[in-house]
């Protein structure tokens, strides 16, 4: 039996080496390990014999079946390895340029002036321990106004003209068209944020907005905003102008001039308007500032208790303040820009003059 059984195993060992493809693998691997199989016949008989030739022959019989086993998986790998290879020499292809002679000479990618911005303004909050949060662009009714203190029949609604939606499925058209739109203002993110965490906090939103305007020098319908927010106890405007003024000395690594003015928004009270002095005409009057030498470039104010209690604070514990840049007049002033239309042209003779990789 012992005898048997190596020539079994010599003789598969010589079988094994002629297969050429998995299914004769397959028949090779039932013939000794099949029901019917070689091997599976010697343990079979195993019952019928002596205690002796059971304690010998069962566990060479058991070996030489996990031999056999490992056998037929190393040849099945080896054979994927191989086709694996062949595969990548008969599907490769030659990515590389035909003309040598362009070698060199092709034109780079290069970051857009408002991404370079942005990527300052993040590292700059970052680095006073700001989160940076996203948004949805497609909003509703509660996080773009409501939420904002800006209740359906208020006036204030006017002053950033919407496009809405209406659900298709809903036939009660009047009254589902005005509750979804897309944002007028990244604020939507304060609401978002204030929800989802616990004072103290403060992060920052930047993101693409949309209003149905009459686009001109300094206006575009798709333009893109930076929403900030700080909530905790006995928060100031002091502290609203001292991150202000850290930010725009971070972005223009100069003294650049501002102006405070009051300014109205239902979600903050006392909320300001911060312009800067036009540094595409140096404030003597242009297009951009529409000939008044100041640029609109950062509402701010202190958070209404309105909007806090809507974000689940409490508002005789918290306070906070709130500003909501617009980032693609930043990017027009830090680089002497002189219409916001560039910016979405996506002209690449306009983008490269920036930065490339
Ligand atoms: C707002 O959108 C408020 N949500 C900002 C705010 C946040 C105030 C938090 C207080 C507290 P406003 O509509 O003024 O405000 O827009 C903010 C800034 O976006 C403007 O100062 C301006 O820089 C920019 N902006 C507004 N409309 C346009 C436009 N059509 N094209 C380009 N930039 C614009």
């Amino acid at each position: 039996m012992e005898n048997k059984l190596a020539a079994l195993f010599s003789n598969f060992e010589d079988k094994i080496k002629t297969i050429s493809n998995s299914n004769d693998l397959q028949t090779l691997k039932s013939e000794y390990l099949g029901k019917k199989g070689h091997i599976s016949e010697i343990l079979k008989s195993m019952k019928d014999q002596t205690v002796e030739v059971k304690k010998k022959i069962g566990p060479m019989a058991n070996e030489m079946k996990s031999d056999i086993l490992n056998g037929c998986d190393k040849w099945l790998q080896n054979f994927e390895m191989k086709k694996i290879e062949e595969d990548l020499k008969s599907e490769y292809i030659d990515l590389h340029l035909t003309d040598k002679n362009s070698y060199g000479k092709q034109k780079h990618g290069s970051i857009h002036p408002r991404n370079i911005i942005q990527k300052e303004i993040e590292d700059v909050f970052l680095s006073m321990g700001f989160e940076i949060l996203d948004g949805p662009h497609i909003e509703d009714e509660f996080h773009n106004f409501e939420a904002l203190n800006i209740p359906g029949d208020h006036p204030a609604r006017d002053m950033q003209d919407t496009f809405w939606f209406h659900d298709p499925n809903n036939e009660d058209v009047a009254a589902d068209s005005k509750k979804h739109l897309l944002r007028t203002h990244t604020s939507t993110i304060q609401i978002r944020g204030m929800l989802e965490r616990k004072p103290p906090f403060r992060f920052i939103a930047p993101g693409k907005v949309f209003r149905c305007e009459r686009t001109d020098a300094s206006h575009e319908m798709v333009f893109h905003q930076l929403e900030g927010m700080m909530v905790g106890k006995d928060i100031s405007v002091s502290n609203l102008i001292y991150f202000m003024k850290t930010l725009l000395k971070e972005i223009f690594k100069k003294e650049v001039e501002v102006r405070l003015r009051p300014g109205f928004f239902p979600f903050v009270e006392p909320g300001f308007e911060l312009d800067i002095s036009c540094l595409i005409c140096n404030g003597k009057g242009c297009s951009v500032c529409k000939q008044s030498g100041w640029v609109e470039l950062l509402p701010c104010g202190m958070v209404h208790p309105n909007v806090l209690k809507h974000g689940g604070i409490d508002p005789n514990e918290y306070n906070g303040f709130a500003f909501g840049l617009g980032l693609d007049r930043l990017v027009m002033m830090r680089y002497a820009i002189d219409d916001i239309r560039y910016l979405n042209s996506g002209d690449l003779r306009f983008s490269e003059q920036f930065s490339s990789f």
